[in-house]
Order: C-alpha cells, then sequence, then structure tokens
C-alpha cells in the first residue's frame, strides 16, 4: 500500500472539522471546545477528529480582505463539519471596511454556499442558574425547555431588494418545498422531545404564512404522535415571556425565527449558555448564538459553554455520536451545577471562574 493511500483511509476515519473562531471572544471560547473535543475523542475512540483552522469575518478580511474567503469556503467544501465561533466587531467601529456588513457576508455567505437551510436555536433555563434569568422564578418553575428551528434560506431575507428614489422595496417569498425542509426537522424533533410543535407566523395578513400553515396542516398527517398547533408570531413574542415553560418545538419562517430565537435567549439569562446548528443538505455548522462580544474579547472571561455545547451538536447530528454529544453536556451540567460559573452566571458577589478554568471543569468532569 502506498503512503499517499495508507493517509486517504486513516483520515477517512477520522472526521474532518473546519474551525472557524472568526473575531472577539470567538478565539478564546474555541479553545475551550478544542481541549473538550480532544478529551472526548480520548474517551470514545470512534469519535477521532482533525481539526484545521480557518479565518472568517474580521479575521477572514484581514487575512484576505474578505468576510468569506475563498480559502475558507474550499476548507469548509472538505470538512466533514463547520465549528463556527462569531464574527464582528466594537460598535464604534462599524463604519470601517474590515467591519462594515461583516455578519452578514460571513453568515449569509455560509448559509447560502452550504445550503443551511434549517436552523435549530435550544433554549434552556438551567434550574441551578434560574437566578440569571431576567423572568420571575414562578414563571419558570414548570422547566423552560424548547428548541427554534428557523428557516434559514428563505423568506425576506433572500428575496429582491431594492431601492428607487423614495421608495424601497423587500420580498417575501416561500416555495412548497422550502416550507417542508424545517418542518420535517421540526416534527421528528417533537417526536424525541414533547411531542408539541408550534408552528409560528401571521397567517391573518400574509399569504406566505397561509401557505406555511397549509403545508404543515398537510406534513400533521403523516405525523399524528405530534400534536400540532399554530400561533401568531406577535402573541408567540408575547407566550414567550408570559409561558416560556408552555413551548416545547417552535418552527417558523426566517425573519420570525430571527426574532423570536433573539427573545427566547434572555430565558436562560445569558447568551454565552446557548449553542446553535445550521443544518445543510452536505454539511452542517455549528455556532453559539451569542456574538463576539468585542467589549470582554482578550480577557479570559468569556463563558465558553455554548461553544462547548456546538461541540456537543456536532457530535450529535454530523457524526452521528449520541453518547460522546451527551457525555459533553453532562459534563457542562456539571461544571455548572459544582459551582464553577464564569462572570455572566456566577450569583451577584460570588466568586467567578476564568474562560480556561470552566473549559477545564468541563474537561475534568467528562465521563466515557
Ligand atoms: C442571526 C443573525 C443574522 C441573521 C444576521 C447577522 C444576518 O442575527 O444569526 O440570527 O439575521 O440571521
Ligand atoms: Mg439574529
Amino acid at each position: 500500500m502506498t503512503t499517499m493511500l495508507r493517509r486517504s483511509l486513516s483520515s477517512k476515519a477520522a472526521r474532518k472539522v473546519a474551525v472557524l473562531p472568526g473575531d472577539g471572544i470567538g478565539p478564546e471560547v474555541m479553545k475551550e471546545a478544542l481541549k473538550v473535543l480532544k478529551r472526548t475523542a480520548e474517551l470514545f475512540p470512534k469519535c477521532a477528529m482533525t481539526f484545521e483552522h480557518g479565518n472568517i469575518g474580521g479575521a477572514g478580511f484581514d487575512a484576505h480582505g474578505e468576510h468569506f474567503p475563498a480559502v475558507t469556503k474550499a476548507l469548509c467544501e472538505r470538512s466533514d463539519a463547520i465549528l463556527f465561533g462569531s464574527v464582528g466587531g466594537p460598535v464604534q467601529e462599524q463604519h470601517m471596511p474590515k467591519w462594515k456588513d461583516c455578519e452578514k457576508n460571513s453568515l449569509l455567505g455560509l448559509r447560502k454556499a452550504f445550503d443551511l437551510a434549517v436552523n435549530v436555536r435550544p433554549a434552556k433555563v438551567y434550574p441551578t442558574l434560574a437566578h440569571c434569568s431576567p423572568l420571575r422564578s414562578e414563571l419558570l418553575k414548570d422547566g423552560v425547555d424548547m428548541v427554534i428551528i428557523r428557516e434559514l434560506l428563505g423568506g425576506i431575507y433572500f428575496g429582491e431588494h431594492t431601492t428607487e428614489g423614495d421608495s424601497a422595496k423587500d420580498v417575501c417569498t416561500y416555495t412548497v418545498a422550502q416550507i417542508r425542509r424545517p418542518l420535517e426537522f421540526a416534527f421528528q424533533a417533537a417526536k424525541g422531545r414533547k411531542g408539541k410543535l408550534t408552528v409560528v407566523d401571521k397567517a391573518n395578513v400574509l399569504d406566505t404564512s397561509r401557505l406555511w400553515r397549509k403545508v404543515a396542516t398537510e406534513m400533521a398527517k403523516d405525523h399524528p404522535e405530534v400534536t400540532m398547533d399554530f400561533m401568531y408570531v406577535d402573541n408567540a413574542a408575547m407566550q414567550l415571556i408570559k409561558a416560556p415553560a408552555s413551548f416545547d418545538v417552535i418552527c417558523t419562517e426566517n425573519m420570525f425565527g430571527d426574532i423570536l430565537s433573539d427573545a427566547a435567549s434572555v430565558l436562560p439569562g445569558s447568551l454565552g449558555l446557548m449553542p446553535s446548528a445550521s443544518l445543510g443538505s452536505k454539511l452542517y455548522l455549528y455556532e453559539p448564538s451569542g456574538g463576539s462580544a468585542p467589549d470582554i474579547a482578550g480577557k479570559g472571561v468569556a463563558n465558553p459553554a455554548a461553544q462547548i455545547l456546538c461541540g456537543a451538536m456536532m457530535l450529535r447530528y454530523s457524526f452521528g455520536e449520541e453518547a460522546a454529544a451527551a457525555a459533553i453536556e453532562a459534563a457542562v451540567d456539571q461544571a455548572i451545577l459544582s459551582g464553577v460559573l464564569t462572570g455572566d452566571i456566577a450569583p451577584p458577589g460570588t466568586k467567578s471562574v476564568s474562560t480556561s478554568v470552566f473549559g477545564d471543569a468541563v474537561v475534568a468532569a467528562m465521563k466515557a
């Protein structure tokens, strides 16, 4: 056997992960996630992975003059999954070419290039961290644990955008095929959870919403074990705050999902706890829900939990390694339960730990 052939066989066994740390706190939280993934691969030998780094966002601009450089795209193309950090710069520097349209170019570029049509954003309140939530404890007592499935490649985001003189236009379009993709995932997700699916729309006003309802109603016949209901988006925004424990799986179109997932993300009390996944036809991307937080970047205080939990989602959805994914989630739970808390989740007046101490605690809590 030639050396080349041997190399290609051995690399087949190890999954190739494109690591795109990006800007702000991205690189420092990514370091902790990789630490945990390397420990996971020791404990679960089937989870062998190789990690190749690429530049995206402001870091892409610095290295190659583009937010989503061609070399980064090529790296993703030869990988089995994308582990993404965060992109974007400080508010006061938004006018600089390095940051102008940085999030849009990087994220929408990746979504389009890799057909990432289904976005999965879980929102869960850790009972031990109820003090972090801006909501009163009585609203949380029934347990808040939901997942928002957002369509990511259609609707007003990718419709025609034009400005002519005093008038501007953004077009919202959906096809049946585009609507079916997130809904199919949402029905399956509901089956593995509490069996409840809420489809959110504005069917009292929009034709696209009425099409969503029609498609969801037809699909529901094939999923009798799931209880489906519809909710207008304005009411859903209200219920997320008034009755967050009443939700299980929410499925909705692109822009409503953008807004509702930010609303849901404040329920746990810190964005640092929220991973997300974007699922495509070939490979999937994993990204913390919080931003690049330039104000705290480089200080070693950011919460790496979301980035670490992205690693767990990657093992589950991209590589089918449920036991390893669950082991990471349990280790994060245990670190939090044992009171190893970064500043964003430590109760006022208590001692908090650094980014790397939290990562170390998760590594120490890992069990096969
Ligand atoms: C998100 C972000 C993006 C979106 C922006 C940066 C284009 O808000 O991922 O939710 O609106 O999708
Ligand atoms: Mg958003």
